[in-house]
């Protein structure tokens, strides 16, 4: 199965709304916000600086990020036309706020000329990450930071007993939505390059024991199995009854860890 994410625009219009309510009820999560406010908190940006947020799906996070440096100019930059059209929707009249299309590996933005550039659970889903870093330095100014945060998939977790349904609904959004489970224990070596110096990294486990903050893993994979034929839609609806039912009664239990690399691109 491919990677959703990787294509969003090839993707059926139920796949598409799934993914664009999914991202923007992640960048609300409280269980998910300390994670992103942890990097926002490790960046200095003065008056006028640029932060571009590469991969920015629906703006969820970048709206935060304008938010949090209002004198900064913050540009979100996506390949897909549906999730841009829906973050230019969402983005209100903040002034420092603007979003485009551009693809990580060909970014349309001058050399040596942002602050701060952002890969927020992109690399997880490319097939190569080494061009979207490689472009992220590029336009980096000397000095300037980048900012990689991705989930470790390959520790996703959902349930509380073996053979747990709802641990299959995990196993299979991850088999089937993201393209590389184990990048985030790659992080390291991938910006292990003559002009970046890591200077932060660490990680975060996401725990979800309420609300609709992984219900994605239930919507996106059982939304996949009865498009292939491989369930019906009763036991789809059944598998979304369950997570409900387990968010009302507090049995929730999902877990994925997200990594945080900064590094700070050297002067030549
Ligand atoms: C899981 S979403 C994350 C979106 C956003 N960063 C967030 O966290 O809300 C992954 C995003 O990466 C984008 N993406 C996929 N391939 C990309 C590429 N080559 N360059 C930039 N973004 C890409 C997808 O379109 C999607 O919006």
């Amino acid at each position: 199965m491919s990677d959703p994410f990787e294509n969003v625009d090839a993707a059926s219009p139920q796949m598409i709304d799934i993914i664009a309510s999914a991202l923007e009820t992640r960048a609300e999560d409280t269980d998910m916000l300390p994670v992103i406010d942890a990097y926002l908190d490790a960046i200095a940006v003065g008056d006028g600086g640029h932060i571009v947020d590469i991969g920015s799906g629906t703006g969820g996070i970048t709206r935060r990020i304008a938010d949090r440096f209002p004198k900064a100019l913050v540009t979100g930059l996506e390949p897909s036309t549906a999730l841009t059209e829906k973050a230019k929707e969402l983005a209100g009249d903040r002034s420092n706020l603007t979003f485009r299309l551009g693809d990580g590996g060909a970014l349309d933005v001058d050399s040596d000329t942002i602050d701060v550039a952002i890969l927020h659970t992109v690399l997880s889903h490319v097939q190569s990450p080494e061009p979207l870093v490689s472009e992220a330095v590029r336009i980096l100014r000397p000095g300037g930071s980048l900012v990689i945060c991705d989930a470790d998939f390959s520790k996703a977790k959902m349930g509380v007993v073996p053979g747990d349904p709802l641990g299959s609904c995990a196993d299979a959004f991850v088999a089937g939505a993201v393209t590389d489970p184990w990048v985030a224990g790659k992080l390291k070596p991938l910006v292990n390059t003559a002009r970046l110096e890591t200077r932060h990294f660490s990680v975060l486990n996401r725990v979800v024991t309420s609300g609709m903050g992984s219900m994605v893993w239930v919507r996106m994979s059982t939304a996949r199995m009865v498009a292939d034929g491989v369930i019906g839609q009763p036991l789809a609806d059944a598998l979304e009854a369950e997570y409900l039912r387990r968010a009302e009664a507090g049995t929730l239990y999902c877990v994925l860890p997200f990594v945080t690399l900064i590094a700070t691109k050297q002067t030549s």
